[in-house]
């Protein structure tokens, strides 16, 4: 019934979500360490969001806010402003997911500089949609779905663990931002380049944080050549880095800014947020559609950001971070298939290789370990070009108990599945 086309993870059917548990349908609960992929920040189906999607869908579900405006979009877009500052004038845009954000961050930084060129990175996700798609990076993601959107160039990503290797990491950055130059020369001309669009924190990709000098270096080289930077914060948004927003843990201010996921719970809701000079480039009509932040999604949104800030879920992401951290630290000084334990706050990924050789994914023994989880109770999602980096997404409201119960079963699976691959 289901098109082939469409991926599962796993086998469970859910009954219903709660918190940080998963029920399926023969009524075993799951911890949820994959969030649904990054959306439930804020926990399954939090009170006051589902009273707020009720409220909201009791007195009107549409109009289309082109046709006939109505509050919770512009309160939503106001409560964005609020918290995700980019400089002086702030303005927002509403849309549906995390690919529709990033479709219409390009044609605003288009606008706004009249250039047509886009320059994305190595290892990065940022959807399925044409434009969304050719940014991304994995082939796995488009194979036969050609041909894609002209104009857009691809820098290496500065992911010190894969390609730093044997190299002391300050000079890594240097000959990353060397790079960087270097492509005005061998590249494209930077003045025809409208925007970088970047990851703060790459989630597809593998869990791989820019480093802040290079994130400092990629602003420098933008206001250099007048070209716009577009931070993706679709994954790494709203408290999973212990901010609103990962760059804001940077000191680096993007031009335009792109979210969606736990903006919204799980319903679907994504923003574009950005300087509003760059903002109001965009001419009427450029930028909308029928669904545009429907007003039972931006209900939802504001009652998300509200219990976020309530529970202050920003604090507790670091708080999980530092139990997370703990534990896997400790277990890859004992085992040697852990080449990496990196992330920024909660958002944190395990990568495995073989004999310590980050060129020497070990794609098998990622997927032995998912699905010894899955048999021991623990919903927990892969990552990376190989598939050899796990990652943990689960929501921040899990207890501390919880949290460790599901620590406890991956830390179990990893040492079991490496000694079966032994
Ligand atoms: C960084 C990033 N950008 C964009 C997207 C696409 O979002 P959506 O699946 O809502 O279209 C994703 C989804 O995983 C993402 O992680």
């Amino acid at each position: 019934m289901v098109a082939n086309g469409v991926g599962v993870f796993n086998t469970a059917t859910v009954r219903d979500a709660k918190g940080a548990i998963i029920t399926d349908l023969d009524g075993r609960e799951l911890i949820d360490f994959a969030g649904g992929i990054g959306v439930v920040n804020a926990g399954h189906s939090p009170e006051p969001v589902v009273k707020a999607i009720q409220e909201q869908a009791a007195k009107y579900l549409h109009t289309s806010f082109n046709v006939v405006s109505y509050e919770p979009y512009v309160d939503l877009c106001e409560k964005l402003i609020e918290i995700l500052p980019h400089g002086d004038e702030t303005k927002a845009m509403l849309v549906s997911t995390g690919a529709e954000a990033v479709e219409n961050a390009i044609k605003i930084a288009r606008q706004a500089t009249g250039r047509p060129a886009i320059l994305g990175f190595s290892e990065a996700y940022h959807g399925r949609t044409m434009m969304a798609m050719t940014l991304t990076s994995k082939i796995g993601y488009k194979i036969g779905c050609g041909p894609f959107a002209p104009e857009v160039y691809r820098l290496r990503f500065p992911n010190f663990y894969l390609y730093g290797k044997g190299m002391d990491y300050e000079a890594f950055i240097d000959q990353e931002l060397d790079q960087l130059e270097m492509s005005t020369h061998n590249l494209i001309d930077p003045n025809t380049v409208a925007a970088i669009i970047i990851e703060a924190v790459q989630g597809e990709g593998g869990f791989n944080p820019v480093p802040k000098r290079y994130l400092e270096g990629l602003r420098n080289h933008c206001d250099k050549y007048g070209i716009m930077l577009i931070i993706d914060e679709v994954q790494s948004g709203f408290c999973r880095t212990g901010h609103w927003a990962a760059w804001q843990h940077y000191g680096v201010t993007p031009d335009l800014s792109t979210y969606a996921k736990s903006m919204g719970s799980g319903m679907p809701i994504a923003a574009v947020v950005g300087r509003a000079k760059v903002m109001d480039a965009a001419a009427p009509g450029s930028i909308g559609g029928t669904y545009i932040g429907s007003p039972v999604c931006c209900a939802a949104s504001l009652a998300t950001i509200k219990f976020m800030e309530d529970q202050d879920l920003n604090t507790r992401a670091s708080h999980i971070a530092d139990r997370i951290n703990h534990r896997l630290h400790s277990l890859q000084q004992k085992q040697k298939s852990i080449g990496d334990v990196r992330g920024l706050g909660a958002m944190i990924g395990i990568e495995f290789v073989k004999h310590n050789d980050p060129d020497q994914p070990d794609s098998k023994l990622c997927a032995e370990i998912v699905q010894h989880c899955s048999n021991n109770g623990l919903i927990i999602i892969s990552a990376g070009i190989d598939k050899n980096i796990i990652r943990i997404l689960s929501p921040l409201v899990i207890s501390d108990e919880l949290l460790d119960r599901g620590l406890d079963i991956l830390e179990t699976a990893i040492i079991q599945s490496i000694e079966n691959s032994l």
